[in-house]
């Protein structure tokens, strides 16, 4: 069944309903069903079965956190599932490129002990999540330190490594700009992972440089994280007050700030364009147009995301929103990470796009990125796209802690999905079928 005819009746039947001609707009002549009005306001579902409405998983794809495979059974949950995320590899390379550039220009004044090595620790955010190996794998092709199994670089972390001795990575070498060569050493790295099992952990980040600069202090020359939560923990723990470059992920405010008193750089990830992707293709579904509306095509309003922001992956289902790098050289481009999309920050008009309620999770309500970044651009966005988005912070450990919280899915509209591990897209579904 087509659910994306249904939705379109349905709504150009509320449209008859409701304001008359005005919401006629889209509905081109089409008059193939009798308007139903019992779905007039948003979250008055009873017609649409619940294992057909739109349900968009984000930040986290379903995936498995072993194999990286992608779980396209959660993905093609329906008609109208579908991941908005960002392009991860892409993201991972650009930041090891922007260490690798920063290490090239700065290596006679890094290498603090004038050992010829420049020592680098890495935070790493989870082991079993996509964007986090990317970011791992990405540094360390870029310095030079990867090691290959299987055709893919391992991204498992080393423990401490201050001898080279691992057989996770190995030495890199680069040229810097002034023609001296200097050996690359991954020196540790560590999950990131608190005792009771939260991933990203600023705060075990800041206990872990604490400890690994009171060991071998001398031998850090930079400092490399998956995110910028941990990345900013690590800097005021330690390396903000020894002058050591730190480099993280996200470009959230507070990091973007830093980057005036010493932190390296970090990388936007888009969020603008991943909060509005999350909630607009909830909104298309919902009125039952063409899915690309006001994404690859300018909306009535005048929305529309540019072609290299991101791109649509129609075989994986999934959204990804292009990286871009924040350094010293453009920082004050990037202070406000809340700032919404330049082109898509138009109110929907009520009539065509009437009020719809959507439950929307986050894993874990502590997540740095997650909850000052991302949920205050979706907040704005529900606000011009008419939609009354029920948030639920998870605890960022068991998936129930969330799950428990959709007792009533025909209450809501659609869904959008923040998994607390990346393989368990069936714990949502299954709530839905
Ligand atoms: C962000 C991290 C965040 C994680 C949560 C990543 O894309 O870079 O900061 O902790 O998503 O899933
Ligand atoms: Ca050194």
């Amino acid at each position: 069944m087509d659910l994306t005819r249904r939705n379109f009746v349905k709504v150009c039947g509320l449209g008859l309903a409701g304001a008359g001609t005005v919401a006629l707009v889209g509905c081109g002549g089409d008059t193939e069903q009798p308007a139903d009005d019992s779905a007039e306001t948003g979250g008055d579902t009873g017609e649409v079965a619940n294992n057909q409405k739109p349900v968009i998983f984000f930040n986290r794809q379903p995936s498995n956190s072993t194999t990286g495979e992608l779980d396209m059974t959660t993905l093609s949950f329906n008609e109208n599932t579908y991941y908005v995320g960002f392009d991860a590899t892409q993201g991972g390379d650009l930041q090891g490129e922007m260490v690798l550039n920063y290490i090239k220009a700065h290596a006679a004044e890094l290498d603090r002990n004038g050992d010829g090595i420049i020592g680098y620790v890495l935070a790493v955010g989870d082991i079993g999540h996509n964007d986090s190996i990317a970011r791992t794998r990405g540094t360390r092709k870029a310095l030079g330190t990867a090691v290959e199994k299987d055709g893919n670089i391992v991204s498992d972390p080393v423990g401490t490594n201050t001898d080279g001795s691992s057989d996770l990575v190995v030495d890199g070498k680069v040229t810097a700009d002034d023609g001296k060569e200097y050996i690359i050493r991954e020196l540790a790295s560590q999950e990131m992972k608190n005792q009771s099992g939260a991933t990203w952990d600023a705060a075990t980040a800041g206990n872990a440089l604490q400890s690994w600069s009171s060991s071998f202090g001398d031998q850090i020359d930079v400092v490399v994280s998956n995110n910028d939560g941990m990345g900013m923990s690590m800097f005021n723990a330690w390396s903000k007050d020894n002058n050591v470059p730190t480099f993280g992920y996200d470009a959230n405010s507070d990091a973007v700030a830093a980057i005036a008193e010493g932190y390296a750089g970090t990388i936007s990830q888009n969020p603008a364009v991943q909060a509005y992707l999350t909630l607009r293709l909830l909104r298309n579904v919902f009125d039952g147009v063409d899915i690309n509306t006001g994404i690859a095509t300018e909306d009535d309003a005048g929305n529309v995301i540019a072609e290299e922001d991101y791109v649509y992956n129609e075989d994986q289902r999934s959204y990804y929103a292009m990286n871009l790098a924040v350094t010293a050289d453009n920082y004050q481009d990037f202070t406000d990470a809340t700032t919404l999309y330049a082109t898509a920050q138009s109110q929907l008009d009520e009539s065509a796009s009437p009020n719809k309620k959507v439950w929307l999770d986050i894993y874990n309500a502590a997540d740095n990125f997650l909850s000052s970044t991302y949920q205050p651009l979706l907040e704005k966005y529900d606000d011009l796209l008419n939609l009354t988005v029920e948030y639920i912070g998870g605890d960022g450990q068991t998936e129930a802690n969330i799950t428990n919280r959709l007792g009533n899915p025909s209450e809501y509209d659609g869904f959008a999905i923040n998994m607390v591990k990346t393989d368990n897209g069936a714990s949502y579904t299954s709530l839905l079928a």
